[in-house]
């Protein structure tokens, strides 16, 4: 079974978020299930980029309204990520530093979707179905099924897999021209509320759709950023599979990147290593308790409560702990974030930007991650905090409800919160604060989630029977 992913974030070649996590795992993971996997992405002008070695395997060129554009098909030579990788490179379009925020990214994303097409017919590739990731490639499977030009891959089977519905790479009418030309009495299938809408356009021709997690597919039929409506009645063909991790990089035993590696048995010992290291450089008390956050300072990401959250617990509540933020995004939160860090100078540490290697000490380091999104279709980093022994402290919404029991319940082994407000926050940052001062019952609960399986080995396998679904 040949199938393709189509994204433009895959880790290690361009990381923005979870996103490029699951690419750079699962086709690795579906290989060992004998699936033929493969990735195909934009070309960025990046470290692996520039430093790895690539065979140039096609070219061409096609005209997106009247701009004509070249492309240029790269493979990576020496097959170091376990899967086939190939990337799409257009000068002026896809030839960029960064993944997102130009304002031309409709075209962008418009000439990936059509190079790739266009790659497909000239080489006769015969892929028997493409896994559209998010809404950037959302356009694939309608323009398979409507575009005169590509008509003879009609019956190629689509999957478009959701992995954040909020964002849905709107555009506006007079972008129509770029596509290739198409059936245009089908423009409804492109539209919602007058606008094109790529999500909307996935939902409505791909033959399935998933969601990372079955929490949120059932979310998305009452709340998806407008799309609700529609996803209801498609849902005979949405399923939910929830994200693994990759458990040949995230694992405190081999990990490369954290000061000490720890396994269940030393996981006491190994995580106040790596947090006396990471103290030490960050200038905090590493004998009190660390809870930290790592990501996007995104509203979904419940980021803009962070400052709130920290000043109480550190303020009013006046909790002994230490804090570490490893993240980027909105300024405004950014700036939240060091007037409480200039309020509380030797409880908090803030490292703003993206940082893969201090990331994986962080987990090794702390005690409680805290995740207080507002919207989580699956969430990796609560999976990543579990897996070296870390007590994730979740908002219940989404993936993280499917991927965290709370304490309280039999078999528990994290604090799952019921709102994203500073209050729900607050309490189960305490709740988490009492865990981690009593030994014993910290040692149990590190064990539970040590021993937990969140690797990729069973979703793969659902993927798989999916595909098969779909095939047959
Ligand atoms: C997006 C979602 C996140 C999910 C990731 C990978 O970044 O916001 O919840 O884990 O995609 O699917």
């Amino acid at each position: 079974m040949k199938v393709i992913h189509l994204s433009v974030e895959c880790f290690p070649i361009a990381k923005v978020g979870g996103l490029a996590d699951v690419l750079g795992a699962l086709p690795k993971y579906q290989r060992k299930l004998g699936i033929d996997a493969s990735v195909v992405m934009p070309w960025y002008d990046r470290k692996f980029t520039q430093e790895n070695e690539f065979d140039s395997i096609a070219s061409g060129s096609f005209y997106q309204g009247s701009e004509l554009l070249q492309y240029e098909v790269l493979k990576e030579a020496n097959d170091q990520l376990g899967f086939p990788l190939y990337l799409i490179r257009i000068p002026g379009k896809l030839d960029r530093e960064e993944v997102y925020c130009y304002p031309d990214e409709a075209d962008q994303w418009l000439s990936f979707q059509h190079a790739f097409l266009h790659w497909l017919k000239a080489d006769q590739l015969t892929p028997d179905l493409i896994n559209c990731h998010d809404h950037h490639v959302g356009l694939v499977p309608f323009l398979l099924k409507y575009s005169h030009e590509f008509q003879q891959f009609a019956h190629v089977k689509t999957l478009f897999t959701v992995h954040n519905g909020q964002y849905q790479g709107w555009m506006n009418w007079n972008k129509g021209i770029l596509l290739p030309g198409f059936d245009t009495w089908r423009w409804g299938l492109l539209d919602w509320d007058g606008l094109i809408n790529p999500m909307a356009a996935a939902v409505k021709c791909c033959d399935a759709f998933s969601t990372v997690s079955e929490g949120y597919l059932k979310e998305l039929y009452v709340d998806a950023n407008g799309l609700q409506s529609l996803f209801e009645s498609e849902s005979q063909k949405g399923y939910g599979i929830v994200n693994g991790i990759d458990t040949d990089y995230w694992n405190p035993q081999v990990d490369t990147l954290i000061d000490a590696n720890y396994d269940l048995n030393t996981v006491s010992k190994g995580k106040l290593k790596n947090k006396k290291a990471l103290c030490k450089k960050y200038k905090l008390d590493a004998s009190l308790p660390l809870m930290s956050f790592i990501g996007r300072f995104a509203t979904e990401k419940g980021a803009e409560l962070l400052a709130e959250i920290i000043d109480q617990l550190l303020g009013k509540v006046k909790a002994k702990m230490i804090i570490f933020i490893l993240g980027s995004g909105d300024q405004n939160i950014q700036s939240d974030l060091q007037q409480v860090l200039e309020k509380y100078p030797k409880q908090i540490a803030v490292y703003f930007g993206y940082n893969e290697s201090l990331a994986h000490q962080v987990y090794a380091a702390t005690d409680m991650l805290l995740m207080p999104s507002r919207v989580e279709p699956c969430g990796l980093n609560q999976l990543y905090a579990l897996q070296y022994g870390t007590i994730p402290v979740v908002r219940g919404i989404g993936g993280l409800k499917d991927t965290v029991i709370d304490v309280q319940e039999p078999g528990g082994y994290g604090i799952v919160f019921p709102e994203a407000r500073v209050e729900d926050a607050v309490e189960g940052v305490m709740r988490a604060l009492e865990i981690v001062n009593q030994g014993d019952l910290l040692l149990e609960i590190r064990d539970r989630e040590m021993k937990l399986d969140f690797s990729w080995h069973k979703s793969a396998q659902k993927y798989l029977d999916l595909y098969t679904k779909l095939l047959n």
